[in-house]
Parts: C-alpha cells; structure tokens; sequence
C-alpha cells in the first residue's frame, strides 16, 4: 500500500498553456497595450523609442525599439516570466511598473510570438522568446532561446544604441489573423490601429514628450523628426481662454496628490483645428471628467471616477468642457486600486468628498462657459454682463426668469403704464412654458448649445430693436452715445454682436 502523502500542501502549479491563454484576455485594445510596453521603456530610463506597424499580411509584426538600459539574460529571463516582481514591492517613483506582468499580458493580448532581444551597455545580444503555439504543444513553460527565424532584421539592436531593447510581435492573430499581404481592407485596418495608438500615446505620455528638451522622444513609422509624436495636453493649457482652478496639494497617508480643475474654452474660441484637436483621440465626450496620472503618465482620461451628488455622475454635452487633472505618486497605486492595464483608478473613501466639491465647480463653470458662449463666465472679468433670463437652481431642479431690469424689459414695462399688469402676465406664460426638454434635446443632436457660430451681424428686427434701445438710452435717459455704446456691449444679447454695437454712434446722430 503506497504511503500517505505527508507533505503539508499540494502544488498545484498552474497550467502553462492555459494561463497563457488566458491571460490573452485580459482586455487591452492594441494601443493600451503599446503603452505598457512604452511604461517599461520609460522605467528602463529610454530617451528615444522607435515604433514600427510592418504589413505583410499575416506576417505583419509590430516592433518597439528602445534606447534603454537594456537587459542580460538573468533579467530578460525574468522579465518574460509571468509575475515577475510582486506588485507588494515599493519601486523608484520613476518606475511606471507594478505588477510584474504588463510586457506578457500586454504583448499576449496582441500576438502569439513576444520576441525579445537586448543589449546592456558593454553587455553581450541576448534574445529569447514565448511562442504560444510552443507552449501549447508542449504545456510547459518553455521560454524559447533565440528568436525566430524570420525576425532576423527586425529584431537586430542597431549597432550606434549603446544599450537597448526590442520588443517584437509577430503572428498577430487578432489584429490581422490570416489576411494576405495583398488584403487593402486589412492593411488599412492594421494602419488606422497604427494611427490610433499614435494618438493614444501622444495622450497617455504627453508629460514625457513635452518641452523643447523632453524627456522621451517617439519616432513612428520612421526615423525623421517629422516621424516624432507631439504630444497632446487634455488641458489646453496653452490657450489664452482656458480657465484653470487654483493647483491643489492634498496630503495623503504620507504623500501629496496634486488636483487641478479646467474649464476648456467654448468652441467660438477656438479656431476649426484647435477644436478637433481639443476633441482628443476619442471625442470631446469621451474626454470629459478626470484624468488622473500616475508617475506623470495618464492612466484615465475621462469619466466621474462613479463620483456624483445624488446619482453618478455620467457624461453628458452639458459637462464636455470640463476637464480635471489628479497627478498621483506610483506609491498609491493599491489605495487607489490600479489595474493591471493602468487604465482604471478609483479614488480612496477620504478623498472622494474633496474631488466632489472640485468637480462640482468645475462643472458649473463648464456649463456656464458653454450656455454663455466662453469669455462670459461667472470667473471672467465681464461679470456685469446683464441677461435676458436668470437661472435659479433649486432641489427641485432649475427654473428659468426673465430679467425685469434688462433695459429692453425695463423699457417695455414702463411704457405699457396701465397695461403692465398685463405685460406681466405675458411674461409669467412664457417663463412657465420654456421648452427646456426640446431646446436641451435640439441641443444635445447638434452639438453646440448657441445660436449660429459667426454673430457678425445682427438680423434685421435686433438691429432695429438695438438702434430703438440706443436712441432709448441718448434721447429719453440723456446718456452720452459713448455711454450708452459701453452699456450696450454688457446688455444681452447685443453683447454679442461688438462691432454692430460700435457702429451705432457713427450711424445715428440725434437729429
Ligand atoms: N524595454 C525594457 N527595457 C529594460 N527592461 C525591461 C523592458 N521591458 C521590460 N523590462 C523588464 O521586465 C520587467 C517586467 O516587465 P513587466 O512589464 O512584465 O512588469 P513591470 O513593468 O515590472 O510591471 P507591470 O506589470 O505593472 O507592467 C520589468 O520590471 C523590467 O525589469
Ligand atoms: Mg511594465
């Protein structure tokens, strides 16, 4: 009779082929993926990185080279092992790691061969490689050595790299299956993947490729400069109209996170290219909300992070210029739960009231930038601008109210005497009945909250009412025409028509 088993645990190593597989789904697009890959470029302390989308059908590959540190074999050995260092361990705040899987899971997600060939500086070429198919004949966790026999060019560390890394995918099943290299359909779809991953990166490291001097430079699809990736700041800093709240430092558990709130400038301030720009690689809705970065690199760009008064908030037209930057130390990655593809983050219970109330103001200043057309927000320095209507906000939601004291109102009541009472009530029916649903429906399915873009000119029956309230304001009220021109430019809405405003004086002497 065979012994009792007197060993105190069993091992239940995981199956080779299987994990792998499995790890296949963890869930990246192709450009979420690249960016781990561009993280571990970083952390290698790389200056410059070469991408390169090859297309031959189903021998396309996919090449990232570095001018990193490089690796020997002891460490390309354990990198290419699945959880290679525990996410438990602190690392140098530069170090954009943290579970020790990215470069597997990532490049799995992707292809089935992950190639990779380094040089340390003076150290020898080591090369080794996981073929899938390999480890699915053999289930065993056999890390090949070598590299594959057709990836000889690709795979070569260009001799003038004193150290370096390349990280080659090769048999991207998902990305281009069995095309054949003649498919025109799947080589366009390869290359716009190839466009978006530009796009992304120029987001998701746009800290590290700013600057006349950056600290990371990315060539695409080729060597010359015009090859570089310039970055893309969510929050237009560089635009004279965008408004940015005080820089926040909170203290957190021994560390600070930085918070800084943006409203973006309303799209009549910008010109065509810098609203597509502006836009962002997945659309000014998508972009709205929280970026929140980590080690400088954005992890999440946009969204409420589930924060919100009564219910969540969500995404919505109303909200799109708002943009909130949260810059995290790479020591808080497990408080504020970081996903292995660094694309989530969820902010610690202590936090969440403090970015509530940012959020909350920065989203009104959105909407206002947005209902008032920019510049007319209640921050910016035109704040005696006098409406039509007034806003008030309640709990029971928002009610809307003609300004008695605009001149026109204001005129138009003194003059009706005895039927005042009734221009009253004609008021009161129409302040009842403002079609908030259609006009907020009419809005939301065109995109822009305003009347027509270009306000040059008034339309005939608001010139006339314009001319009627000047001649108002310089005969009845004796207010010099200079006056009166200063006043009607803060008066909606012939704020919003400047030059037609500035004409009047020249146009109508009293007679
Ligand atoms: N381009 C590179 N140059 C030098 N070393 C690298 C490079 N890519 C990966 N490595 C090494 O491989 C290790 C494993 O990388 P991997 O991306 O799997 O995990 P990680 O970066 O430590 O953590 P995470 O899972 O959060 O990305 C890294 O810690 C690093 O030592
Ligand atoms: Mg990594």
């Amino acid at each position: 009779m065979a012994k009792p088993d007197e060993s105190p645990f069993d091992l239940a190593t995981p199956g080779a082929s299987a994990l792998l597989e499995s790890l296949r789904g963890v869930g990246y697009a192709p450009w979420t993926a690249i960016a781990d890959l561009v993280d571990n470029s970083v952390a290698a302390g790389a200056k410059r990185l070469w991408i390169s989308f090859v297309w031959r059908g189903a021998s396309s590959c996919i090449r990232i080279l570095d001018d990193g540190s490089g690796m020997d074999r002891a460490t390309l050995v354990e990198a290419m092992r699945p959880g290679s260092r525990s996410p438990r361990e602190a690392r140098s705040p530069h170090d954009l790691g943290r579970f020790g899987l990215g470069l597997k899971t990532a490049s799995f997600s992707q292809c089935r061969v992950l190639t990779i060939a380094s040089r340390t500086v003076g150290g020898e070429l080591v090369e080794r490689h996981w073929d899938l198919d390999h480890v699915r004949h053999s289930d065993a966790w056999q890390l090949l050595k070598g590299i594959p026999r057709d990836v000889t060019d690709e795979a070569a560390i260009p001799d003038d790299l004193e150290s370096g890394t390349v990280v080659l995918w090769t048999h991207l099943d998902r990305m281009v299956g069995t095309s054949s290299e003649n498919d025109q359909a799947a080589r366009a779809r390869f290359f716009e993947i190839a466009r978006q991953v530009e796009r992304h990166l120029a987001m998701t490291h746009h800290r590290f490729l700013s600057g006349s001097h950056p600290q990371l430079r990315i060539y695409f699809n080729g060597l010359s400069e015009q090859a570089r990736i310039s970055p893309w700041d969510p929050f237009m800093q560089w635009h004279p109209a965008t408004i940015a709240t005080p820089l926040e430092r909170i203290p957190y558990k021994g560390t600070v996170v930085e918070v800084q709130g943006f409203v973006l400038p309303h799209r009549d301030r910008l010109s065509d290219s810098e609203y597509d720009t502006g836009a962002g690689p997945e659309g000014w809705l998508a972009h709205e909300g929280f970026f929140v970065l980590r080690g400088g690199r954005v992890l999440v760009y946009g969204g409420w992070l589930a924060l919100g008064g009564g219910r969540r908030w969500g995404r919505d037209e109303l909200h799109r210029l708002a943009r909130i930057r949260i810059d995290l130390p790479n020591s808080l990655d497990d408080e504020w739960k970081i996903d292995i593809r660094k694309s989530m983050a969820t902010p610690p219970a202590l936090l969440r009231p403090r970015l509530r109330g940012l959020a909350e103001r920065v989203r009104a200043d959105a909407r206002d930038v947005l209902a008032h057309r920019g510049g007319r927000s209640s921050r910016a320095p035109s704040e005696s601008l006098v409406r039509a209507w007034i806003c008030h906000a309640s709990q029971d939601g928002a009610s809307y109210r003609i300004d008695r004291s605009h001149p026109s109102v204001l005129r138009g009541l003194d003059a009706a005497g005895a039927a005042a009472p009734m221009v009253e009530d004609m008021l009161r029916i129409i302040e009842a009945t403002v079609p908030v649903q259609r006009i907020w429906l009419d809005a939301t399915e065109h995109g822009e909250f305003s009347s027509p873009k270009a306000m040059e000119e008034p339309d005939a029956p608001l010139a006339a009412s314009l001319q009627s309230l000047f001649r108002h304001m310089t005969e009845d009220l004796h207010l010099a025409e200079a006056e009166a021109i200063r006043r009607l430019l803060a008066i909606e809405p012939f704020s919003n028509y400047p030059s037609a405003v500035r004409a009047l004086g020249s146009e109508h002497k009293p007679k």
